[in-house]
């Protein structure tokens, strides 16, 4: 059975057809074509299909789409500006946090989550906010330090226009 589902994803407006097994990951990648949330292991272990559900890490391969009705979904597609790549792709490519790349996007979204509510994390934190999105590459040390220089570099644009503000 097919049903109509609606919902706001990356600030644009979207409806499309789900059949009723669809997940919110085949939604996104077979429905809508944005391939950028990653089918690993298909079942909830390897964070790579992890978008955003109204702001919070979601794992979209066991979501059904039609949990997305009116709701909010941000994938990595989403992360970018007009202004150029989020602080965190850029902080990733400097440090080398990304080598074959298919854990990423799950891992950007996690932490742009944890960011998004905690500007300043320990290490801990962060590894806390990312235990759930798997590398077989990296061994770990160069994403945590990625999530590090953009919390820094957030922080002190936050503070550049606070004083902008106050000038
Ligand atoms: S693809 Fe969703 S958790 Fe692995
Ligand atoms: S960079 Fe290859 S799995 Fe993480």
């Amino acid at each position: 059975m097919w049903s109509l589902v609606r919902f706001e994803l990356n600030q644009d407006r979207r409806e499309l057809g789900v059949a009723s097994h669809w997940t919110l990951l085949e939604a996104l990648r077979y429905g809508l074509g944005m391939t950028g949330s990653k089918q690993g292991c298909d079942k909830g272990d390897c964070g790579a299909c992890t978008v955003l559900l109204d702001g919070e890490p979601t794992l979209s391969c066991i979501t059904p789409a039609l949990e997305a009705e009116g709701r909010r979904v941000t994938s990595v597609e989403g992360l970018a500006t007009a202004e150029g790549p989020h602080p965190l792709q850029a902080a990733f490519g400097e440090c080398g946090a990304a080598q074959c790349g298919f854990c990423t996007p799950g891992i950007l979204m996690s932490a742009a989550a944890l960011l998004d509510r905690n500007l300043d994390p320990t290490r801990d934190e962060i590894k806390e906010a990312l235990s759930g999105n798997l590398c077989r590459c990296t061994g770990y040390t160069k994403i945590l330090d990625a999530v590090e220089l953009a919390a820094r570099r957030l922080r002190e644009a936050e503070q550049a226009e606070d004083e902008r503000a106050t000038a």
